[in-house]
């Protein structure tokens, strides 16, 4: 599916990074791996063979951002494909606790890094004259309060603004902006939140999906390889038509309410009508 093409893809040492690399070089891509984590990236990297290379990059630094479109063209002659994936949580302050410093670190990281990753990829496609996907990974967090922190669920509800925004400001250059909006998948992310260390966290993730895979319509938690495969989608020419969209992959989390308001109502409305 994506023969011959290549990607630049952040966040790429670990989770949905990581299997987003495998499933695109799977399919027959060229992939810049890029992550803060070094030693896990080079690893992942070498594993993928001559089809991969690992970058150590800071995407809250635009200048490392667009070195990595640099890399990508250095190396493999061209650039088609940005997935804009490195994310965390940062700070989980409630609102009224939360510090423009707090805040200003939840954006650097969730959404100046995507803002640069869009407008280099985006200028390269225009430089090659030619198409290019630009996929973000987003998070149900921009739809619902409650998935994670406050700054965090507002950064990723401004990359729907940036991905429409793209979208139109590219119309008609065969340019695409979509984000993925992962539900609870088990990844390094949960457990750096809650403190559990390498060695543990099969353990506590096949802990955690027990316990959530209930929550989802489909049944089971998320894998890193379902969001891999919604971006193998949006990279490919598949999806040639859909630009501007959000896109949940979250086994149908946010399809129902999870508010408990409608059995509330029908338990009172019997209770109701027995007593009547
Ligand atoms: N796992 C979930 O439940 C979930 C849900 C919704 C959205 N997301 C989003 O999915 C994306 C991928 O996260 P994941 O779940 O695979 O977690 P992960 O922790 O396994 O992967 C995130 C990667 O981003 C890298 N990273 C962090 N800061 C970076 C920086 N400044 N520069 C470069 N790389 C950096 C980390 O080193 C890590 O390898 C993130 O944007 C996250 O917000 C995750």
């Amino acid at each position: 599916m994506l023969d011959g093409r290549v990607a630049v893809i952040t966040g790429a040492a670990s989770g949905m990074g990581l299997a987003t690399a495998q499933t695109f070089v799977e399919h027959g891509a060229k992939v810049v791996l890029a992550d803060i984590q070094g030693e896990r990236g080079a690893a992942a990297a070498a594993r993928l063979g001559d089809s991969a290379l690992f970058v150590r990059a800071d995407v809250t630094s635009a200048e490392q951002v667009e070195s990595l479109v640099r890399v990508a063209v250095d190396t493999f002659g061209r650039l088609d494909v940005m997935v804009s994936n490195a994310g965390a949580a940062v700070d989980l302050s409630p609102i009224d606790e939360l510090t423009p410093a707090g805040l200003d670190r939840t954006l650097a990281l969730n959404l100046q890094a995507h803002v640069a990753a869009h407008k280099h990829s985006a200028r390269q496609f225009r430089a090659q004259g030619t198409p290019g996907s630009i996929i973000t990974t987003g998070s149900v967090a921009a739809l619902q309060a409650g998935w994670n922190g406050g700054a965090y669920s507002m950064a990723k509800a401004a990359v729907l603004a940036l991905v429409r925004q793209t979208a139109m400001e590219n119309r008609g250059t065969g340019i695409r902006s979509n984000a993925i909006l992962p539900g609870a998948v088990l990844t390094s992310i949960i457990t750096d939140m809650f403190g559990v260390s390498r060695d543990r966290e099969d353990e506590f993730l096949a802990g955690i999906g027990d316990r959530i895979g209930g929550e989802t319509l489909i049944g089971r938690a998320g894998l890193a390889r379902d969001i891999a495969h919604a971006a193998l989608f949006l990279a490919s020419d598949l999806s040639a038509w859909i630009t501007g969209v959000a896109l949940p992959v979250d086994g149908g989390s946010t399809a129902v309410t999870k508010d408990a308001t409608v059995s509330l109502i029908t338990e009172f409305a019997t209770e109701f009508h027995t007593r009547s």
